[in-house]
């Protein structure tokens, strides 16, 4: 983990409410498909998590939805030449076994972000197929990125545009169609547990990144931690984002 003063080559409206920023950072950071960043706002004492979409080189991009003042802020304030501080890289990550080839990938709201990631990592290996639900058509964006996947589903919950309904049941829809080996899923609890329930007997892996409150993000401040099955707690910052569903109580 870093912390880095990055200079901002864009910050720009890329969907109703949602915002692309780009940084660069004095030298390359490697960062894993789910890992995250702890981007600070001024005025604000707790800086705010928020996935990595792209790694490029120095070039960082993260897509942020305005929710409260402090996306408000970076939004309206933070522009192109400014300084940012950035904690980065974050979390665990994604990971896929070499035996684990057909990925479905299900994402809503702000979870299809760190997804975004994911498609990046493994399209060269894995045939990925992404199911993402947004509120309506004009919150979809991203859409040259999701086309990197061998199917790509945009699900509404107004059915404007696509399927009509939630990203899960797009995916459950097409489920024995494409037989996946793995799921990859982000986005709101009530999202990630109905994957979790409707999954259960299908025998196969889903690892769900979870969106926390979170103060420090380095696992110092116990502000994060969720429930595990076995009885124990997990900071979501430190030992996730990333965890098997079956493991984490949601
Ligand atoms: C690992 C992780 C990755 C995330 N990735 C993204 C992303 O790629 N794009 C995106 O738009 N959002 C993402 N979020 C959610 C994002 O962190 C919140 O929307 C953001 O912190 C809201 O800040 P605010 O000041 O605008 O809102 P406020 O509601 O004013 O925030 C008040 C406090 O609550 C925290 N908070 C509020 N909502 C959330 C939330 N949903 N999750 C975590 N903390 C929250 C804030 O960080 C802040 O400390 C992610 C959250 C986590 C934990
Ligand atoms: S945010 Fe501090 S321990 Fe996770």
């Amino acid at each position: 983990m870093r912390e880095v003063t990055a200079t901002i080559l864009e910050n720009k409206k890329i969907a109703d409410e949602v915002y692309s920023l780009t940084f660069a950072t004095e030298e390359e950071i490697p960062v894993r498909a789910g890992q995250f960043c702890m981007i600070g706002v001024s005025g604000h004492a707790l800086r705010r998590p928020i996935a990595v979409c792209k790694a490029e080189s120095e070039r960082i991009t993260v897509c942020y939805r305005l929710k409260g003042e402090g996306t408000r802020k970076l939004a309206s304030d933070y522009k192109p030449g400014e300084k940012l501080s950035v904690l980065l890289p974050l979390g665990n990550g994604f990971t896929l076994s070499d035996g684990q080839k057909k990925i479905a990938l299900v994402g809503g709201g702000v979870g299809i972000f760190p997804l975004i990631s994911a498609i990046r990592e493994f399209s060269q290996n894995k045939e990925l197929y992404a199911y993402m639900g947004f509120r309506n058509r004009a919150a979809v964006c991203m859409e040259s990125e999701l086309q990197r996947t061998s199917r790509f589903v945009v699900a509404t919950d107004d059915g404007s545009a696509g399927y009509h309904g939630t990203a899960v049941q797009a995916f459950l829809d097409e489920f024995d169609t494409v037989k996946p080996d793995a799921v990859l899923a982000c986005g709101p609890t009530p999202m990630l547990r109905a994957l979790k329930e409707a999954t259960k007997d299908k025998n196969i892996p889903v690892y769900v990144s979870l969106e926390e409150r979170m103060g420090c993000g380095i696992g110092a401040c116990l502000v994060c931690v969720c429930g595990k099955k076995d009885g124990s707690r997990a900071r979501v910052c430190k030992d996730g984002p990333v965890f098997e569903a079956s493991e984490v109580e949601l």
